[in-house]
This record gives structure tokens, C-alpha cells and sequence, in this order.
């Protein structure tokens, strides 16, 4: 099964390029940049990543983002996620960033966009790998500063493919972004929030109704909602459903335990991806191997996520043509070495 998943061609639409930063990364960019962690040792960081929920990982993972200084750091960063990618057999990869975390701290958004997109361009031409950056906004601080925000990436729109909504959930609905998702859509970026990771199914609704997202990233809660649910299987509504991450922050309590089979029966189109991977114990070929362990997926309906997450990609029609092609000649040697 390992092999088979790694395998797999697939694409990846839920991974935030600072939850990518492994620690031994980390201390290094911490010692160029005269720049203190906190912790004493790669050892001692990693025990402290022990989560009772999502504010206790944020509390760490923007501690950790401040290391990030200049545009070579984000190329170091992001071409480390993409080869870890390209291991996983990931095709197409729509990369998470929080510019906020880094302007606040008096980094430029030349430096933060720069870097990301030298180390993306790089690896199409390396790897064949396509890639696309989403600006989250932090949805514990104010619309007014995701406007901000959103008028400081707009000179670097053409490296941009959309906006989302990342952080601290609960309190923070969907609603408090209704003018910059508007902005944004008017600028034609495309647009997706997490919702119903550790907030109401109503955020859900919200992400929908007054963003008009195109995908919902997490999703898991609006299983507690039978008539939310049969509205995002009508819709066919992608989820980016991150398994390893919702038991690392107790959203669930073990992937036995995980919604992921339910929502998949249910007709809902799921992905798998792996949110904040040097967080959370995995890459995304670790998070379908954790479902197919524990939860009893079978390689078709594996090669069905894998599908669905071309499908839900804003990669060209093109791209997704040829993606599929490969998933289809996988699929077919898989069958006749049966
Ligand atoms: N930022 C990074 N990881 C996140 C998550 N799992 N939920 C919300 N915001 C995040
Ligand atoms: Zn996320």
C-alpha cells in the first residue's frame, strides 16, 4: 500500500508553506538570522509539539515563522516543501502563505511573494510539478487589515491564484471578511476558507453564502449537519480534509475515529492534504497512508480522492487533462499487476 500511495499522482490544495518549516531548518535560518526560537534544540522543539487544539499549535507556528527573514529563506522553504511534494508524487501543489505573519514583523511583501515564486518556477522546471499561491488573510485581526494586506500583494497579483482565510477560528466567522473576499473575487482571484475545522457548521455556510469561496478547507463539522451536507454534495463543494492535522489538535479524536470515510460515502468530494506537515507528523502521501491504515480505504477509492483533488485544483483544463491521464495510466498498471 505504501508504495502504491506514494505513487499516486495527485495534486495537494491544503498546505501552508510555514507549517512546512521542519526544525532542523528552522534552527539554521534561526542562527543566520540572529534570530532566537525559544527552544534549546531540534529535541526540544519537537516535545513541545504536543497540541490540545488549533490556538495552541498557532502559538508555535508563528513563533516559528520568525525566523523567516528575506526572499531566500521562503525559496529555501518552499523548494524543501516541493521536493518533499515531488516525493509523494504531487503533480500540482496550491500553496498556503500567511503574508501577515511576516509583514507585521517588518518583512516587505516583495520578499515574502519573491522568494515563494523563484522556488515554485524552479520546480516546474526541475520537477515538473505545477504550483499555484494563496494569500491567507488571519482572520484574528481585523478586515481592515486584510485590505491592507490585500492592497500590498495587488503590485504581485500575476504571481497570485487566490486568497483564503487561515488562524484562529472560533469568534472569527466568515462574515467578519465579507468586503476583502469581494475585492479579491472582483480582482479575479479565486477564493477558499477553512471553515468547520474547530468552528460551527454556520461557518460553513457562511464561507459559501456571503464569501462565495470555492472550496471549504477543513470542512469536517459540517458532518453534525444533514441539510448542509446534502447542499455540499449537490454543489459538489471541494473539502481539503487534513487528517493528521484534526487529531494533532484533537479535532478528532484518532484517525479510526476520523469523518473522512463518512463524508466520502456520503457522496461528498473529499481530498486529502496535509495542512502544517513539519507539525503534524506527515506529508500528504503520510495522511492517505494514515486513512488507509486505520480507517480501511480501499487503492479505488484512494485513486478517487487523488481524482477529486485534481478536479477541485484551479490548475488550467489542461493541466487537469493531463494529470488525470496519469492517474488513469496508474490505475491501469495497478489493475493488471493484480
Ligand atoms: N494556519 C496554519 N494551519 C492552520 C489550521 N490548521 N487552521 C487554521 N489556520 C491555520
Ligand atoms: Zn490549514
Amino acid at each position: 500500500m505504501e508504495s502504491f500511495i506514494r505513487g499516486l499522482p495527485k495534486a495537494e490544495l491544503h498546505v501552508h508553506i510555514e507549517g512546512t518549516l521542519e526544525p532542523e531548518l528552522m534552527f539554521e535560518l534561526a542562527a543566520k538570522n540572529a534570530t532566537t526560537i525559544g527552544y534549546a534544540s531540534v529535541g526540544e522543539l519537537h516535545a513541545a509539539y504536543e497540541f490540545s487544539c488549533l490556538q495552541d499549535f498557532l502559538d508555535i507556528y508563528h513563533q516559528g515563522a520568525a525566523v523567516l527573514q528575506d526572499a531566500n529563506d521562503f525559496y529555501r522553504l518552499t523548494t524543501a516543501y516541493l521536493k518533499n511534494a515531488a516525493a509523494d508524487n504531487v503533480r500540482h501543489a496550491e500553496i498556503f502563505f500567511d503574508a501577515q505573519t511576516h509583514t507585521n514583523r517588518g518583512v516587505a511583501m516583495g520578499a515574502v511573494v519573491e522568494g515563494l515564486s523563484a522556488a515554485c518556477a524552479n520546480a516546474e522546471e526541475q520537477l515538473g510539478i505545477t504550483t499555484g499561491l494563496i494569500m491567507c488573510f488571519l482572520r484574528h485581526l481585523s478586515q481592515d487589515e486584510a485590505m491592507t494586506t490585500l492592497d500590498q500583494a495587488l503590485p504581485y497579483r500575476e504571481q497570485l491564484l487566490g486568497v483564503g482565510l487561515a488562524s484562529s477560528e472560533v469568534g472569527h466567522p466568515p462574515s467578519k471578511f465579507v468586503e476583502v473576499f469581494a475585492r479579491a473575487r472582483a480582482k479575479g482571484l479565486h477564493t477558499v476558507a477553512h471553515a468547520g475545522e474547530e468552528g460551527p457548521p454556520e461557518y460553513v455556510r457562511e464561507a459559501l453564502d456571503l464569501l462565495h469561496v470555492e472550496r471549504i478547507d477543513h470542512g469536517i463539522r459540517a458532518m453534525e449537519d444533514s441539510e448542509l451536507v446534502a447542499r455540499l454534495r449537490y454543489e459538489a463543494v471541494p473539502l481539503t480534509v487534513c487528517p493528521l492535522s484534526n487529531v494533532k489538535l484533537g479535532a478528532v479524536a484518532s484517525i479510526a475515529e476520523h469523518p473522512l470515510p463518512a463524508m466520502f460515502e456520503q457522496g461528498l468530494m473529499v481530498t486529502i492534504n496535509s495542512d502544517d506537515p513539519a507539525y503534524f507528523g506527515g506529508y500528504v502521501g503520510d495522511n492517505y497512508l494514515a486513512v488507509a491504515g486505520d480507517t480501511g480505504f480501499d487503492k479505488e477509492a484512494l485513486t478517487e480522492m487523488a481524482r477529486n483533488s485534481v478536479e477541485a485544483s484551479f490548475a488550467s483544463a489542461d493541466r487537469k487533462s493531463r494529470i488525470h491521464a496519469e492517474i488513469d495510466g496508474y490505475a491501469a498498471s495497478e489493475a493488471g499487476r493484480r
